[in-house]
């Protein structure tokens, strides 16, 4: 007798190995700055996530803009590398670029609702700021969809068998997932922001 788990979605979590709290100093420094700044997006998030900042619409390419952005990339290449070794696809690590990069800020309250990254191959998100209280990152199962008269699961399910699967997260964390996953971030019900740099990759 065989009861395997097949068709796995891989979701990879690591903490930066060193230089991550002066690192997440000077990107909180230019999302203070973009914040104020950024007039495009300031205007985009007013009318797309009340009560937010996200740069994605606006300047989506931090990593070719700026130094503390350019590092990040550079600090999160070992783990893209090790991800994709888990997920076999034909395609080398080599040929992986990350195409978009931008910063989302969530103040008490924000809530960032179910989406996928449409166009993209790995998607993940690096955390600068997440204080007590402050939401971690749900998915759901991709399969979802197909599930034609399947009994809800016991709320003891076992990890694989679960529907939604949050992962908490702190400063220094990344989180990596194949870009069709789809994921959102719940309402954050800390007094202070939670702020994260996401960013998607392309082969
Ligand atoms: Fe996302």
């Amino acid at each position: 007798v065989t009861a395997a788990s097949y068709f796995s979605t891989q979701i990879y979590k690591a903490k930066l190995s060193r230089g991550w709290a002066s690192l997440n100093q000077d990107l909180s420094e230019v999302v203070a700055e973009l914040r104020s700044h950024d007039r495009e997006g300031i205007s985009w998030s007013k009318k797309n996530y009340p009560g937010g900042y996200t740069s994605f619409h606006s300047l989506s390419e931090l990593h070719r803009l700026n130094g503390a952005f350019r590092e990040l990339e550079l600090a999160l290449a070992p783990h893209l590398k090790s991800y994709l070794a888990k997920l076999d696809y034909q395609a080398n690590a080599s040929s992986f670029v990350m195409t978009d990069c931008w910063v989302n800020v969530m103040p008490a309250g924000c809530t960032h609702p179910a989406h996928i990254h449409p166009s993209s191959v790995i998607s993940g998100t690096y955390y600068v700021a997440v204080p007590d209280g402050a939401p971690g990152i749900k998915f759901e199962d991709p399969r979802s969809g197909l599930f034609m008269h399947q009994p809800p699961r016991k709320s003891s399910a076992r990890r694989e068998n679960r529907t939604y699967v949050e992962l908490a997260v702190r400063p220094g964390d990344l989180v990596l997932f194949e870009s069709w996953l789809r994921h959102e971030v719940p309402q954050n019900r800390a007094s202070k922001e939670r702020v994260s740099v996401s960013f998607n990759y392309s082969c």
